[in-house]
């Protein structure tokens, strides 16, 4: 197989350490996808944007025939480590000649930037009849948190310097896109999904929001994710349970045809 090197998604550079700790969550929450996906013995199957590892081992563990594809040089090293096979990579370049029974990701097609190609990267990496199964963040997903960041980075006079590095698109959307690749839809389906954020919101900001701020310097970065903080308190932030995002899921399974 033939990758490029690392580039991270969208502007966002990942510390494994941050990750694991602040992100475990987001692999904990992926396993309705991987019921979805129902991984079968001795099936070729391509985890898009791996991560950690965490669920791609799920999927090792059904016996299957797992690789993962990483552009994150550090986070694919954290995924070898669990003894996983990983090519680093960036979905946006073919995926290589092996033709997978199934393509998977979870909470990575929001950071794409050119979603189309890479699900016609996807259909051409399917043998015929083969599936694609993802969850990711859809239409309305953290919109919350994106009005109070947009509002405080205006607050802070840098209101041109938002970079959105996200794409949650709605269910008509993305199977506008899916069906112009080929593929067929068989389920495709928007769910809220509020999550608690075990390193509360700053903990998010400082994960997460490094794409939107990424062209200004740290301490103006401190003081957005500061007011960004206060704006929220009274819309995520639960007296008992503590800072709830409001996640929007967009799930899908969809078919290369068998004659396709
Ligand atoms: C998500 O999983 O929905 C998400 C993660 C990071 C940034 C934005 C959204």
């Amino acid at each position: 197989m033939t990758h490029s090197r690392t580039r991270p998604a969208a502007g966002q550079v990942w510390n494994p350490e941050d990750y694991i700790g602040k992100a475990g969550f987001v692999a904990e929450l992926g396993r309705g996808v991987l019921d979805l996906l129902a991984p079968r013995p001795d099936e070729h199957i391509l985890d898009l944007g791996c991560g950690d590892g965490a669920l791609t081992q799920r999927i090792a563990a059904a016996s299957a025939v797992v690789t993962g594809l990483e552009p994150s040089a550090e986070l694919a090293a954290v995924a070898r480590q669990r003894g996983l096979r990983v090519i680093e990579g960036d979905a946006h370049d073919p995926f290589g000649q092996v033709q997978y029974d199934a393509i998977f990701s979870n909470a990575m097609f929001h950071w794409l930037r050119d979603p189309q190609q890479v699900i016609r990267n996807a259909f051409a990496a399917l043998r015929p009849g083969g599936r694609l199964v993802v969850e990711q963040g859809g239409f309305g997903n953290v919109a919350a948190v994106t009005t109070a960041l947009r509002a405080a980075m205006e607050a802070a006079g840098c209101a041109d310097q938002a970079r959105n590095p996200w794409d949650f698109p709605s269910p008509t959307t993305q199977r506008k896109r899916l069906e112009t690749a080929g593929f067929q839809v068989e389920e495709i389906i928007l769910f809220s999904r509020p999550t608690p954020l075990e390193a509360g919101m700053r903990g998010w900001l400082d994960t997460f929001a490094g794409a939107f701020l990424q062209d200004l310097p740290g301490d103006v970065q401190h003081v957005i994710k500061t007011d960004t903080e206060r704006r929220l308190t009274s819309s995520l932030l639960d007296p008992e349970e503590g800072w709830i995002a409001d996640y929007v899921r967009l799930r899908f399974h969809a078919v290369r045809p068998a004659d396709g």
